[in-house]
């Protein structure tokens, strides 16, 4: 039996993951939660208190609601202070963010653990703060070797994205990127600059294959995609090492301007489970059951966001009725 730690986090992140806590019951497995984000900052001090991480150590996969809110902006540590360290933790570098519907079917490879997030920061003598955008070629090639490689079992399609006109980082990613392509003559490899694929995946998202960026690219250029094909209520993410548990959260966050109000669509954490299932145990079974459902309720109950009037609770029921166990 795999072992899912969940960790709910604030706002809706709790209330999204009950849905998919609900999906494992009806499979029969079992899983732990523990407290992280801005309730463990309440109750902990920390936004990761030592427990929640021991036990994510020994997890198979590692699911995530959100963290975050208004209740700890400018806190330090802050919740999602807590989220940057778990990364590192377990050195997830490969952040897969796919968006699909309506002829689209795309998947952003967002590098993680680099860039501005894990910089060096500060503040100068005369008041400046600075961030500073860090990349070391290793990081760019293994994440443009894993971008490449799911490529290779997709359209073969791969458009790297960068700031080279401008950024000493995004020179030397665009160096690494082609030369990693020499190892993949099947995949055809475009290098796009960052503001102009902005406007190209608003005017033209069925053109996408494969992305890969850096971090805060990644970051922007992921919900932006989530916009275009149905918004962040639908877009799950897998957050992948080369070993070790992955953690598999939605990319939206902690939506303070509707928690509480039982309208959040949970369908991005259920995606996200499924990703867990396929990336993170290698068990499509369960993967394509779960998707499976989740299109079913799409269908059925679609939440507020979707233009529909289902309660979050509503939308669950529909996914646990049309769910079909796999018999092993
Ligand atoms: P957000 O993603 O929380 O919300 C953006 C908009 O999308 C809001 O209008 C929200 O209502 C809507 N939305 C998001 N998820 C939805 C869902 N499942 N169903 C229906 N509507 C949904 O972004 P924000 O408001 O900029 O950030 C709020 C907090 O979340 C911040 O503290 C931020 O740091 C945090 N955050 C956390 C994560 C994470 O935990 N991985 C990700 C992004 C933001
Ligand atoms: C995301 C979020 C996080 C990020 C924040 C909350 C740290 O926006 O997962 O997209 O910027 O990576
Ligand atoms: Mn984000």
């Amino acid at each position: 039996m795999p072992r899912f730690v969940c960790l709910p986090g604030d706002g809706i992140g709790p209330e999204v993951m009950i849905q998919a806590t609900r999906v494992l019951m009806a499979f029969g497995m079992s899983f732990e939660e523990q407290p992280f984000g801005g309730q463990a900052i309440n109750d902990y001090n920390r936004p990761l208190p030592h427990h929640t991480l021991t036990a994510c150590r020994d997890a198979d996969a590692i699911l995530l609601g959100a963290v975050g809110g208004p209740q700890w902006e400018g806190r330090s540590p802050g919740p999602e202070d807590g989220l940057i360290r778990l990364r590192k933790e377990f050195d997830v570098y490969a952040n897969l963010r796919p968006a699909r519907g309506d002829g689209v079917a795309l998947l952003i490879v967002r590098e993680l653990l680099g860039g501005l997030y894990y910089g060096r920061r500060g503040t100068m003598d005369d008041g400046t703060v600075y961030d500073v955008c860090e990349y070391h070629p290793q990081q760019v090639e293994r994440i443009a070797r894993r971008a490449f490689e799911l490529a290779r079992t997709r359209r073969g399609k791969l458009v790297s994205v960068d700031k080279a006109n401008v950024l000493d980082t995004s020179k030397m990613w665009r160096r690494v990127v082609t030369g990693v392509s020499a190892d993949y003559p099947d995949v055809e490899l475009r290098h796009g600059l960052v503001d102009s694929v902005a406007m190209w995946l608003v005017m033209h998202p069925e053109e996408f294959d494969v992305i890969v960026t850096e971090n805060t690219f990644g970051d922007i250029l992921s919900d932006v995609a989530a916009g275009v094909t149905g918004g962040l209520g639908l877009a799950a993410s897998a957050s992948l090492s080369d070993g070790g548990p992955g953690i598999f959260e939605p990319v939206h966050g902690s939506a303070p301007d509707i928690a509480g109000t039982r309208s959040a669509n949970p369908t991005a954490m259920l995606r996200s489970l499924a990703m867990a299932f396929e990336h993170g145990l290698g068990d499509l079974e369960h993967a394509r059951a779960v998707e499976a459902a989740v299109d079913v309720a799409l269908a059925q109950a679609p939440t507020p966001d979707l233009g529909g009037t289902a309660t979050t609770q509503q939308f669950g029921d529909a996914v646990l009725e049309a769910l079909e166990v796999p018999v092993k």
